[in-house]
């Protein structure tokens, strides 16, 4: 009985107790060079590091979200806006105060942030720069936006462990560089676990997290982790590593960059998100990834079967039923008017403007996490799924 009592006010002493505070804890931010080159990286970098989670699955600006995704036993999570807005985004928060939150885990107001915002410790100090520099730009997805998506209210279990088991990664000690473009070996390192961290969701999550060395989780990126789609349903990870049957394995190269790329299996299929497509690696990033993959010791994790998605039939509305056979549902949602298709019908004046936007979106977009349906869907049915996203989001009275 009075051990019971103890537990139980140890619980609530820690479900009122804020995240515990690093303030003392300092890093000096990266110097930023201001070049184009160096903006063209950042743009890179943020929109392949940080775009999936602190944009949404049919808006890439970086106005923070709630992260839906993410299994609801951590608790009630969001991401912060960080565009350019001076309260409600990063507008007023320093290089130093930035560089901190990014290499050790703390936020602005010295508050410990749980890692499920990663740590980015091990990523270039030129890299880091140019990440800054670009989300003090002018660019259209750092644009100054009021959103203001909350606090995260992570649960008890992530409190208590924010208390007694996890700590800030220490302010890093020396330079870190890049890894050299022609080591193939340390570029696939370098993404899969410094910058993209495929583990986050690809391993077991914070479950069984090895901050210092991601390796050493025994399912690392064996798959199998239960997230939520955009819809709230039931999504699986799958597992990357080279098993045959319930990994990669068979997969060629060709394979695994159109996955990467068009998010497209080589059977056609959609790789669903929370799965991000990222059009912004190059051929040797690619490569190099691959590459890493195929020397993860493998792990065999069957596949878990999720019920599928039922599709309207075709005789009523056309577009509809194509909007759903094709998926669009997994980024736009699956009520009309489709999430941020709301504006669509301001921005397309006509169905063959949108169709041909529907053909190629990287062409007035680039690096739109929006995939291209040309050659997936025929000149008539780009027009009727058109006039279907057209329909069911009129243009709203301004
Ligand atoms: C897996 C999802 C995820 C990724 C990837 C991610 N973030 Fe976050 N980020 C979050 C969440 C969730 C929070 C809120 C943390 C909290 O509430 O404690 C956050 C918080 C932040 C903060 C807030 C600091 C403060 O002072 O409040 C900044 C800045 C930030 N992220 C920048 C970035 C940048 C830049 C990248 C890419 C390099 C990135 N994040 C990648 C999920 C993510
Ligand atoms: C935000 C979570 C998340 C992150 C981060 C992530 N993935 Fe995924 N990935 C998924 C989910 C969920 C699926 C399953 C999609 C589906 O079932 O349609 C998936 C599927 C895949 C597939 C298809 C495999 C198959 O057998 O069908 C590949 C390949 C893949 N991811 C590679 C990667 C790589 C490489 C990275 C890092 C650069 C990465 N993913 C980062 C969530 C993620
Ligand atoms: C993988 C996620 C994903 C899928 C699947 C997807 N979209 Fe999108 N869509 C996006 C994103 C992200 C944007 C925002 C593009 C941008 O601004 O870079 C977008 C933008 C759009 C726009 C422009 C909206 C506007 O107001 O500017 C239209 C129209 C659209 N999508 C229709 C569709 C249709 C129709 C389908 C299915 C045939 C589809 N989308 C499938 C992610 C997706």
């Amino acid at each position: 009985m009075f051990i019971a009592l103890v537990l139980g006010a140890a619980v609530g002493v820690v479900w009122i107790l804020p995240m515990p505070f690093y303030s003392e804890v300092v890093v000096d931010p990266p110097a930023i060079a201001g070049s184009d080159a160096e903006l063209a990286r950042g743009r890179k970098l943020v929109t392949a590091a940080c775009g999936g989670c602190h944009g949404a699955a049919d808006d890439p600006r970086l106005r923070g979200r709630a992260m839906t995704e993410l299994p609801s036993r951590w608790g009630k999570l969001t991401s912060p806006n960080l565009t350019r807005h001076k309260s409600a985004g990063l507008g007023a928060v320093g290089d130093a105060e930035l560089a901190r939150a990014l290499r050790c885990g703390i936020a602005r107001d010295g508050g410990f942030m749980p890692p499920y915002m990663p740590r980015y410790d091990r990523i270039a100090d030129d890299d880091l720069a140019a990440m800054l520099a670009f989300l003090r730009s002018e660019d259209p997805l750092v644009e100054s936006s009021s959103s203001r998506p909350g606090e995260s209210k992570p649960s008890i279990w992530i409190k208590l462990q924010s208390q007694l088991v996890w700590r800030p990664k220490p302010a890093p000690a020396q330079a870190i560089a890049a890894p050299s473009p022609g080591d193939a070996e340390a570029l696939g390192k370098y993404l899969v676990e410094d910058l993209l961290q495929c583990n986050a969701c690809h391993g077991s999550g914070l479950d069984a997290l090895a901050l210092d060395d991601p390796r050493q989780d025994p399912n690392f990126l064996g798959g199998g982790m239960l997230l939520s789609d955009v819809n709230g349903r039931k999504i699986y990870a799958a597992n990357l590593t080279f098993d045959e049957d319930t990994g990669i394995g068979a997969w060629t190269f060709d394979d695994f960059r159109r996955a990467m790329t068009e998010g497209r299996r080589a059977d056609g299929t959609l790789l669903h998100w929370p799965m991000r497509r990222y059009p912004m690696l190059d051929e040797a990033e690619l490569a190099a990834i691959y590459a890493y993959l195929a020397n993860v010791p493998v792990v065999v994790r069957e596949r878990i079967a999720v019920d599928p998605y039922p599709i309207p039939g075709q005789r009523l509305d056309r577009g509809r039923h194509l909007f759903f056979k094709h998926e669009c549902y997994t980024c736009h949602g699956d009520k009309a008017p489709h999430g941020a298709l709301i504006d669509a019908a301001e921005h397309f004046e006509t169905d063959a403007a949108m169709a041909e936007f529907l053909r190629d979106p990287s062409v007035t977009r680039p690096g739109t996490p929006m995939p291209a349906y040309g050659g997936v869907l025929e000149e008539a049915d780009l027009l009727a799924v058109a006039a279907y996203v057209r329909s069911v989001a009129p243009a709203q009275p301004k």
